[in-house]
């Protein structure tokens, strides 16, 4: 199919998506273009551009930018950005992204297949922020105790420890999560969350887990990539069931970050 096709699968059926808004497009490429085959990655990293490459793959279906701004401005414009705007014109690469679409498509976008991932109990007892945070309903347990069965489940995802701020023994029950940048404290506060799933991209600790710490409303922050990535391998999935014409493989990317200890001070 057309790498127009591709985009043009996804912005018909998002009702929500204003087109002259949305970054979902042709980053980089011809819209006419025939392709078979892509590769879906979170984000087009300069190291999953080339795997990409490698693989002999001539579209990348991305989720975030390319170029490092939302709206991926002007690349040619920006400083150091030659070299991988020319390797990814060089190797005819095209790229596209599904970003305004995939975090709200329903059952298996973003914070679905992230619930999903946690092993959540759904269908979610609340949708807020226009689909973007979504409140699941669990029996009582200490913070802690669920803070390691969140560990466990993000633990496949590259991030085997995370970040948690509040009282071990407080008891929850109502869990917020949301969508990469979309975890608005504001927003679980009016679904009626007793612990917020936070993301480093999506949140900050004097705006948003300090005020959680005056409720007394436990956190857990994790790597934006990490809560994404379930939903990258739904997409993949979804390409390759209802999008006729293109097979697509996931990139698995992950956890973003590497944790360093302490060398002996001996
Ligand atoms: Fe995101």
């Amino acid at each position: 199919m057309k790498i127009s096709g591709v985009v043009e699968h996804f912005l018909s059926r998002a009702d929500w998506v204003d087109r002259d808004e949305t970054v979902d497009r042709i980053i980089l490429g011809d819209p006419d273009k025939d392709v078979g085959r892509c590769v879906v990655a979170w984000i087009p990293s300069f190291a999953a551009i080339r795997a990409v490459v490698e693989r002999g793959v001539g579209l990348l279906v991305c989720h975030e930018p390319t170029f490092w701004d939302h709206f991926d401005h002007a690349p040619q414009a920006k400083p150091r950005c030659a070299e991988k705007l020319g390797f990814i014109r060089r190797h005819n690469l095209s790229i596209v992204r599904l970003h305004d679409t995939w975090d709200r498509w329903p059952e298996v976008g973003i914070p679905w297949a992230w619930g999903r991932a946690l092993g959540l109990p759904g269908p979610p007892a609340e949708i807020g922020n226009r689909g973007y945070q979504h409140r699941y309903d669990i029996d009582p347990v200490p913070f802690d105790e669920f803070a390691h069965r969140i560990a466990a489940h993000t633990a496949p995802l590259g991030e085997p420890t995370i970040e948690v701020d509040g009282a071990p023994e407080t008891l929850v029950s109502k869990i917020g999560i949301g969508t990469g940048c979309a975890v608005g404290v504001p927003a679980y506060l009016g679904m009626g969350c007793d612990c917020c799933v936070l993301t480093n991209d999506g949140s900050s600790y004097w705006r948003d887990v300090q005020r959680c710490q005056d409720l007394g409303i436990p956190t857990i922050t994790v790597d934006h990539g990490t809560s994404e990535e379930p939903g990258m391998a739904t997409l993949a999935r979804y390409i390759n069931e209802q999008v006729d014409g293109l097979a697509a493989e996931h990139l698995v990317q992950g956890c973003r970050f590497r944790l360093v200890e302490a060398a002996d001070a001996g």
